[in-house]
């Protein structure tokens, strides 16, 4: 078992680079399938979610040769199965990719049921409509998902929710589909518009990605021979800007792009602190203790979900009361008890959190409860008094590349420990 050790206190200063997205990468990753082919991508984050679809693609039949730890040149000719191994599939969340990308490569596709962060119930219907929309049958039993095509024939689908990982999914069997398909009420994130540009590189039909409709023009294949690059992760410079505040700190981060973290900017001005930005780069400083504010989570451009623990941490040390609504997970919360543990007054009601800001928080042991609350957790470490265990590691390996080094660089003093 891993556990990192921070001792705290420490006012985080310096540069830091950051990756390429998370959310990105795992849906592109499944989307190769669907060329027939090699392409090469880069930027891709070292990470835990990052290794497992490279391994479900390999074990289809894909060849996957490493140029860097952040490159890939994955050649997906020769696909020798549409079974995803079960095992890997039910162990997290965007394994649900290889259905969209399967049922549009081979017609056909079986993988586990999606486990990934407990963040409340985490149903999947929308994807299933969407696939059914476009001709398919969709079985969901005994943990598994199998699904299967005569033929995908281009569809009008409405999303009852605004959903990632359907629109991601509808978007990725509606390729090669015959026919134009049209997905309203779509997500909008940047990953959404970078899946889309990615499958554009390669040779699809892909129009309106990063708006509320986006429209599907089914082309015959897509021949690949591209190299495409992942967008900068919008959620690891978040936590970065936040890691500034929180530490009334002075961080300058690079590569990213600021107008996907808009939203946070706001956020960050209104509780005091400063944010300059520049390219493709933004600082961010504070030199006193920030101020309360209210954050309501909300698909993007709204304040993301992904943020949320993050900013409870820095609400958890402002002045005054805050309040975070949740309305994306109903169990987003469970970090709060932990930072309770660290000395924070956080009091969690369903939908809403209260935080009665403290002057500062104080080391303990503690748990990632999920991927972002274990992020949190590492910046209430780093600024609380003392010493901070924390455990459950391979939540934030999931996530984050390099994440203690990252900190550590900024003057953070955090070790992994093996026992
Ligand atoms: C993705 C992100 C996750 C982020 C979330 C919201 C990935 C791999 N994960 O998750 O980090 O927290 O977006 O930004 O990209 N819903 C339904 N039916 C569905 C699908 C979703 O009711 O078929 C609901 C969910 O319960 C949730 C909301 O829609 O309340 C948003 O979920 P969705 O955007 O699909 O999240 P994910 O794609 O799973």
């Amino acid at each position: 078992m891993e556990k990192l050790i921070i001792k705290g206190g420490t006012r985080l200063s310096g540069e830091v680079v950051i990756s390429g997205a998370k959310n990105a990468a795992i849906a592109i990753l499944p989307a190769t399938l669907l060329i027939d082919g090699v392409c090469t991508i880069e930027n891709l984050p070292n990470i835990s979610d990052v290794q497992i679809q490279c391994k479900i693609l390999e074990e289809l039949g894909a060849k996957i040769d490493w140029i860097t730890s952040n490159s890939a040149r994955i050649d997906t000719t020769n696909i020798l199965s549409y079974k995803a191994p079960l095992d890997m599939t039910s162990k997290f969340r965007a394994s649900y990719y290889f259905i969209g990308s399967l049922l549009g490569r081979c017609h056909n596709a079986e993988t586990g049921l999606p486990g990934g962060c407990k963040l409340g119930a985490r149903p999947i219907d929308q994807h299933i409509k969407g696939f059914e929309a476009l001709g398919a049958t969709v079985d969901v039993a005994n943990g598994k998902i199998v699904a299967s095509a005569n033929k995908l024939t281009g569809s009008s689908i409405y999303m009852d929710t605004v959903s990632v990982g359907a629109t991601i999914n509808v978007m990725l069997s509606a390729v090669l589909a015959e026919g134009t398909t049209t997905i309203d009420n779509a997500a909008k994130e940047p990953h959404i518009v970078d899946v889309a540009n990615f499958l554009n590189t390669m040779g699809a039909d892909i129009r309106g990605a990063g708006t509320d409709i986006i429209k599907v023009n089914g082309v015959k294949s897509l021949k690949g021979g591209a190299t495409y690059s992942v967008v900068p992760d919008q959620i690891e410079a978040g936590t970065f800007m936040l890691a500034a505040i929180a530490s009334k700190g002075d961080i300058t981060i690079k590569n990213c792009i600021s107008e996907h973290l808009d939203c946070l900017t706001a956020k960050i001005l209104e509780m005091g602190g400063n944010v300059e930005e520049s390219g493709d780069e933004i600082r961010v400083w504070c030199d006193k203790r920030p101020q309360k504010t209210n954050i309501k989570t909300a698909p993007y451009p709204g304040f993301p979900t992904d943020l949320q623990a993050q900013m409870g941490v820095v609400l958890s040390i402002a002045e005054g009361t805050s309040i975070i609504s949740e309305n994306i997970w109903e169990s987003r919360f469970q970090y709060t008890y932990e930072l309770n543990k660290m000395g924070a007054n956080i009091t969690a009601q369903g939908k809403t959190a209260f935080f009665e800001g403290v002057e500062s928080l104080s080391g303990a042991p503690v748990c990632a409860t999920d991927l972002r609350a274990g992020a949190a957790l590492i910046i209430a470490g780093i600024i609380a008094n003392g010493t901070t265990e924390l455990y459950n590691l391979e939540h934030i390996d999931r996530g984050y590349e390099n994440i203690e080094m990252k900190f550590r660089n900024l003057g953070a003093n955090i070790v992994r420990i093996r026992e």
